[in-house]
C-alpha cells in the first residue's frame, strides 16, 4: 500500500549499459533470468551481487513452486539487513511479476528495482506495480500492488533481443496508442516505412510508459475500474495465451483484433476507424488466427478473469475511437457467440 503511494515518485532511468554504479552491493539480491548469462556484460554485473538465477516463463509464477523459491531466498539472504534489503529483478515480465511478488511479501516487504530485459516488460509489465503468481490452469490469480522504487531501462539489453521479442511487444504498444493516442498520432506514428522494430519501440518507449502511468495514477489499486481499460485485448488474450500456449504479447494482439472487431459489430466503432486501425495491424503482420479452441476451457478461464462480475458476466473493454473506450459488462455466453461469429471453431 505504502509503496503504491510512492507512485508519483517512480524513478525511471534510461541508460546505455548495465553498470555497477547503479546501486550499492550490500543487502541487494539480484533475481535474474538465467538466459541472460548469454550476455557477458550482464553475467559480469550479476556475479558481483548475491544472486538468484531463475528460468523465465509462466512456470516461474506457478504458486506451487513458491515455497521452494522463498526457502532458497531465505538461505541466500540470511546475513542481510532486512530494513535495507533490495530485490533487483533483471528479466522479462515473468521474472518481474515473480520478483515483485517476492519483494512485496518477503519479511513483509523489501525494496524493489526492475531492470526489464524484454520490450514487453520495458513498455508495460515493469510499470504500475502489479505483481502476480499463477494458480494453474489460471494466470495471475494471486498478486499484490507493489510499486518498484526505480525502473532502469538499458538500451543495449533491449536492443539485443531477437525479432520475435519486439513483435511480442507491439501489441502492448498498439494498445496504449489506441487508449491514449489520437488519430493523427496513430497516422503520424506509422507514416514511415518500418525498418527497425527495436528502434520504433525505443523511440516510443517514454511516451508509452508515461501514458500508462497517467492511467495507473488515477486508479492505482484498480478500485474505480478506470485502470481496467489497460486490459483492452486481454480478456480473450489470456484465454488464448493459456489455451494455445502463445506468448503474452502475441495473445494480446489476438485479443485486440477480437475486441476491435466486436466494437465494430456492436456499432460502437465506425468502419473508417476500424479500417485505419487494421491497416496498421496488417502492416505489422498482425493477423487474427482462428484455430480450434475448447469451449469448456474458454468458459472456465473467462469465469476466473479478474474482471468477472459474477452472474457469468465480465467487464469487457470496447474501443469507440482513439482514446475513447467503453467498459461494459458482457455475458460470457455472448462473448462465446461473438467468438463463433468471428470464426473461432469450438471443440
Ligand atoms: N505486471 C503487469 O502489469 C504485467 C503486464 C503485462 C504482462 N505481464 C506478464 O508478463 C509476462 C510476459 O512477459 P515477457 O514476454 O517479457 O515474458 P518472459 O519473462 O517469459 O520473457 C519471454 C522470453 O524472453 C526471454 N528474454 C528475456 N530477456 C531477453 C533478452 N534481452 N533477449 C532475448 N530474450 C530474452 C526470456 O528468457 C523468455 O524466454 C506474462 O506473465 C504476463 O502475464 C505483467
Amino acid at each position: 500500500m505504502e509503496s503504491m503511494e510512492k507512485l508519483s515518485k517512480v524513478n525511471i532511468v534510461y541508460t546505455n549499459k548495465l553498470n555497477e554504479k547503479i546501486l550499492k552491493k550490500e543487502n541487494v539480491l539480484v533475481i535474474y533470468d538465467q538466459f541472460l548469462n548469454h550476455f557477458p556484460d550482464v553475467k559480469k554485473f550479476i556475479s558481483k551481487y548475491t544472486n538468484y538465477p531463475v528460468d523465465a516463463g509462466e512456470e516461474l509464477k506457478n504458486i506451487e513452486h513458491f515455497a521452494g523459491h522463498i526457502k532458497n531466498i531465505l538461505n541466500l539472504t540470511a546475513e542481510f539487513s532486512v530494513s535495507d534489503m533490495t530485490i533487483l529483478a533483471i528479466g522479462g515480465g515473468t521474472v518481474g511479476d515473480f520478483s515483485g511478488f517476492v519483494a512485496s511479501v518477503f519479511k513483509r516487504g523489501v525494496k524493489l528495482i526492475h531492470v526489464p530485459s524484454t520490450w514487453l516488460s520495458a513498455i508495460d509489465s515493469a510499470h504500475g506495480g502489479k505483481t502476480a503468481l499463477n494458480v494453474p490452469p489460471s494466470k495471475n490469480q494471486i498478486g499484490t500492488f507493489y510499486q518498484a522504487q526505480k525502473i532502469i531501462i538499458i538500451k543495449e539489453l533491449l536492443f539485443s533481443q531477437p525479432p520475435e521479442r519486439s513483435f511480442d511487444a507491439l501489441g502492448e504498444l498498439l494498445k496504449i496508442l489506441l487508449l491514449c493516442g489520437t488519430q493523427s498520432k496513430w497516422a503520424q506514428f506509422f507514416k514511415n516505412k518500418i525498418k527497425n522494430k527495436n528502434q520504433l519501440l525505443w523511440d516510443n518507449l517514454p511516451w508509452a510508459i508515461s501514458s500508462k502511468y497517467k492511467i495507473v495514477k488515477k486508479d492505482p489499486f484498480e478500485k474505480s475500474g478506470l485502470r481496467q481499460i489497460l486490459n483492452l485485448g486481454h480478456t480473450l488474450g489470456h484465454v488464448l495465451e493459456l489455451e494455445w500456449s502463445m506468448s503474452h504479447g502475441v495473445a494480446v494482439q489476438q485479443g485486440l483484433c477480437f475486441a476491435l472487431n466486436w466494437s465494430l459489430q456492436n456499432k460502437l466503432m465506425t468502419k473508417k476507424t476500424h479500417h485505419l486501425i487494421f491497416d496498421v495491424f496488417t502492416k505489422f503482420e498482425i493477423h487474427q488466427k482462428l484455430d480450434q479452441i475448447s469451449l469448456k476451457n474458454t468458459e472456465s478461464i473467462l469465469l476466473k478473469d479478474k474482471k468477472n462480475l459474477g452472474n457469468s458476466k465480465v467487464n469487457f473493454i470496447f474501443l469507440k475511437s482513439f482514446g475513447k473506450v467503453i467498459r461494459e459488462p458482457v455475458k460470457i455466453s455472448d462473448l462465446v457467440i461473438e467468438m463463433r461469429r468471428q470464426g473461432y471453431k469450438f471443440t
